[in-house]
């Protein structure tokens, strides 16, 4: 069951509470790779196995997009432009809307940091607020495939307007066409799954958040998986290396 108290601090940036019982041993995670990959794909995977919580960058910038214009920050509405575009929201603005949030990293449930960080410089941000809470990172999952494979996956996938779970036309057709099968909401395309915005996506994850990929080998935290295959494989996959790794 995802964890919607915690959930809901991270997005709304409210205070940080849930009820569900803590797993024995949470797990500190950051997922890696190119947009439209399957990182919440796999995360909703994770968080249903673990009990660790999916906390994205990108789905507070999108929740942020229901706030009305006069209400929002010139940093949020900044990063809104970029979102739109394609481009990376600034360093400064994400770090700290993660700094405002790092209660819902020190939960007890654990976390699955999915779009952050996406650059060394906000890489190192993250390692001063884990130091800050005393926490450890368990495992940094490194997801790879083909740029083409990619694309067709960005460009069919749908995403719920209610939930903010996704569908793809062709992986994975909902039984009602634009209609999600988890909650009955409207399914649509964001705005940044359109070919301009996924050309820049491509390039501005080559050049700012691959060299992350080094970054995290050198601090031994590295677990690098070929996300082909279906959703359940690559899942199987990710659990085997996470055994062998840390004996879960
Ligand atoms: P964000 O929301 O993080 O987007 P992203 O990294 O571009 O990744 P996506 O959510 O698009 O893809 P995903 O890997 O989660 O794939 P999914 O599981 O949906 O960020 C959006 C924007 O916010 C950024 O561009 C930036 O502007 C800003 N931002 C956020 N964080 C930032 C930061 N830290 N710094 C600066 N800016 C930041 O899967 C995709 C599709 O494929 C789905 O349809 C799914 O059904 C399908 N699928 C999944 N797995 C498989 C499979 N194995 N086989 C077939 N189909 C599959
Ligand atoms: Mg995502």
């Amino acid at each position: 069951m995802a964890n919607e108290g915690v959930m809901n601090a991270w997005l709304y940036g409210t205070d940080c509470k849930s009820d569900l019982s803590k797993p024995a041993r949470p797990l500190h995670i950051v997922l890696l790779g190119a947009p439209g990959i399957g990182k919440g794909t796999q995360a909703e995977y994770l968080s249903k196995k673990y009990g660790a919580v999916q906390l994205s960058t990108g789905d507070v910038f999108r929740a942020a997009k229901n706030t009305p214009e006069e209400s929002l920050s010139p940093a949020m509405r900044e990063a809104m432009v970029a979102m739109k575009a394609g481009k990376l929201v600034s360093d400064d603005t994400v770090i700290n809307l993660v700094r405002e949030r790092k209660n819902c990293l020190s939960s007890g449930y654990g976390f699955l940091l999915d779009g952050f960080p996406r650059t060394v410089h906000q890489a190192e941000a993250l390692k001063e607020i884990l130091v800050d809470l005393n926490i450890k990172l368990d495992a940094v999952l490194n997801y790879v495939l083909d740029t083409e494979e990619v694309v067709k996956r960005l460009s069919g996938r749908r995403t719920c307007k209610q939930c903010k779970g996704t569908a793809h036309i062709i992986f994975n057709p909902p039984k009602v066409e634009g209609v999600c099968d988890k909650c009955g909401g409207e399914l649509f395309q964001r705005e940044d799954d359109q070919p301009d915005a996924i050309r820049v996506r491509l390039k501005t994850y080559e050049e700012s958040t691959a060299p992350l990929a080094d970054y995290y080998e050198k601090e031994g935290l590295l677990l690098t998986i070929t996300a082909d295959g279906t959703p359940d494989e690559v899942f199987h996959k990710t659990e085997a290396l996470l055994k062998q790794r840390l004996g879960l």
